[in-house]
C-alpha cells in the first residue's frame, strides 16, 4: 500500500520530538551513508526529508560545504536541522512539489524514499537538480522491512527490491556503492514495539485507530509468532554519480 502525504505529515509531526531517541536504525544508515561518500567537500548540499536531523548531524560532523539546504514536509524539522547546521536554508513542504532555482553537487536523504510511490520520478527530479558530476546518496528499505508487522497485520509499504532500485538508478546514474543489510531490534514486550513505531512515525501506514482489543490481539499474536520480539529493518544505502 502507499500512504497519503497528509497522514505521513501528521504522524511525523507528532513523533518528531521523540524521533531521535528511538531511531537506532536510521542512525545506523545515516552513518554508513556519509561514510560511503567518495568525497567530503561540496559547494551546495541538499538534504531531502531531514526530519529530526539525524543525517544532518552525521553530515555536519564529516562534510564541508558552502551552502546547506534542507527540506521536510514538517515545518518543525527546521529547528532540528539548525541545531547542527545553523545557517541551513530550509524548504518546508513536499519535496516533489518544491521548485528549486538552483543546482546541488550533493543530494542526500536518509530513510525517506520509501514514502515516495514513484522512485523513477524522484530520481528524475534529483537528476535535474544535480550539477555535472553531482552525487546522490540515499537510504531506503527493501521488502523484508518490518516483515513481522507485515506478517501479522498485512500492512506494508510497496518497498522496492535491491534489484529494482539498482535498475532504476542505473538509467541515469553510475553506481558508486550499494549496500543492503539487516538491522534487527529486540524488545522486551510487544507494546514497546508499537511505541517504537509510533515514536519513529512509521505507523503512518494507516489512520485506523486501534482499541484495547486490537492492541491485545496484536501483542498476543506477536509474542506467539515472534517470541524473541524482534523487529527487522532491511535498509539499503545507495551512492551514485550522475551520468
Ligand atoms: C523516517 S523519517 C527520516 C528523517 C531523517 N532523514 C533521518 O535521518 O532520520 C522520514 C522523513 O521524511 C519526511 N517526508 C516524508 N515524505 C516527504 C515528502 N514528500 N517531502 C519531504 N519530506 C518528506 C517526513 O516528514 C520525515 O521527517
Amino acid at each position: 500500500m502507499q500512504s497519503d502525504t497528509k497522514i505521513i505529515k501528521k504522524h511525523f509531526q507528532k513523533s518528531i520530538d521523540k524521533y531521535a531517541d528511538n531511531a537506532d536504525a536510521q542512525k545506523y544508515t545515516a552513518d554508513i551513508l556519509i561514510k560511503e561518500l567518495p568525497v567530503t567537500d561540496f559547494d551546495n548540499i541538499l538534504e531531502i526529508g531531514a526530519g529530526a536531523g539525524i543525517l544532518t548531524y552525521f553530515a555536519a560532523n564529516t562534510l564541508k560545504w558552502n551552502n546547506y539546504y534542507a527540506n521536510d514536509l514538517v515545518e518543525k524539522s527546521e529547528i532540528f536541522v539548525k541545531k547542527y547546521i545553523k545557517d541551513t536554508k530550509f524548504f518546508a513542504g513536499d519535496f516533489r512539489k518544491i521548485k528549486f532555482n538552483k543546482k546541488f553537487d550533493l543530494i542526500i536523504s536518509n530513510a525517506v524514499f520509501q514514502w515516495f510511490e514513484n522512485t523513477d520520478k524522484i530520481l528524475d527530479k534529483c537528476k535535474n537538480l544535480l550539477t555535472k558530476d553531482g552525487l546522490l546518496a540515499f537510504s531506503t528499505f527493501t521488502p523484508d522491512n518490518f516483515k513481522e508487522i507485515r506478517e501479522l497485520t498485512g500492512l506494508s509499504l510497496n518497498y522496492k527490491s535491491a534489484d529494482d532500485i539498482k535498475n532504476v538508478i542505473e538509467k541515469d546514474f553510475d553506481l558508486i556503492s550499494i549496500k543492503s543489510s539487516e538491522f534487527i531490534m529486540n524488545f522486551d514486550n510487544p507494546l514497546k514495539i508499537l511505541a517504537h513505531m509510533k515514536n519513529t512515525g512509521v505507523n503512518s501506514l494507516t489512520e485506523t485507530h486501534w482499541g484495547i482489543k486490537e492492541v491485545k490481539n496484536f501483542c498476543d499474536k506477536y509474542s506467539e509468532k515472534f517470541p524473541d520480539l524482534t523487529l527487522t529493518y532491511s535498509p539499503i544505502i545507495v551512492v551514485a554519480k550522475i551520468k
